[in-house]
């Protein structure tokens, strides 16, 4: 298997999501300021290791028919750049539902993939990176994430979480582990986010999603 520094893309990829967490404000936060710089910092040590790229199988979902949708609109936003690698990567994305019981609804409205992980593609042992597309007009219903701290960063669409504000492309939302989250999203518009969870290797090999009641 070829490693990260053979396949250019997904090495782009690495450094459009140092790039993201890297400029723009932490909006005072404390808390967001470390996890961005951890983010970053467990990139580089993934940069420096030169990582396989796991062969995995690609796979669409429902959703994925409104990720094309998706990559024009974040191609106005600012994370244009990112956008632009994941368009030429798009073909290998495994695309999944994650949880053991996915409401019938959901399952045609949502899905997610990972770009780095445990499971790869890109090897990594310390950070989950992945994208979650969501269809316009979707709930994805509350879930928490045990021991994993997780950030959304935005890059297609209008949506909410918890009812607390509207988030345009470029927002970064942070959740410390076990904080129960609940997204909605805008009537005309799919929506595209690329998460970063940091957690212990083991729990981030082994997350066991849930839903919340
Ligand atoms: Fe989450």
């Amino acid at each position: 298997m070829a490693p990260l520094s053979e396949q250019p893309d997904w090495l782009y990829l690495l450094r459009d999501y140092h790039e993201t967490f890297g400029t723009g404000s932490s909006g005072g936060s404390d808390a967001i300021r470390s996890h961005r710089r951890r983010v970053r910092e467990a990139l580089n040590r993934v940069v420096q290791a030169d990582p396989p790229i796991l062969g995995r199988q690609p796979a669409d979902k429902p959703v994925t028919a409104h990720l094309g949708r998706a990559l024009d609109l974040a191609a106005d936003g600012p994370l244009a750049t990112m956008a632009a690698t994941l368009r030429r990567l798009t073909g290998q994305f495994t695309w999944e539902w994650g949880y053991e019981r996915v409401p019938r609804t959901l399952a045609q409205r949502y899905a997610y993939c990972e770009l780095a992980g445990p499971n790869g593609p890109v090897h990594a042992e310390r950070i989950v990176l992945g994208l979650v597309l969501l269809a316009p007009g979707t709930t994805y219903p509350q879930h928490s994430h045990t021991e994993i701290e997780e950030s959304y960063v935005s890059l297609a669409g209008a949506w909410s979480e918890n009812d607390a504000a509207v988030y345009a492309p470029g927002s970064l939302i942070f959740n410390k582990p076990q904080q129960a989250h609940r997204i909605t999203v805008g009537e005309r518009a799919p929506c595209l986010l690329a998460y970063a969870w940091l957690g212990p290797p083991a729990r981030l090999a082994a997350p066991g999603m849930t839903f919340g009641r």
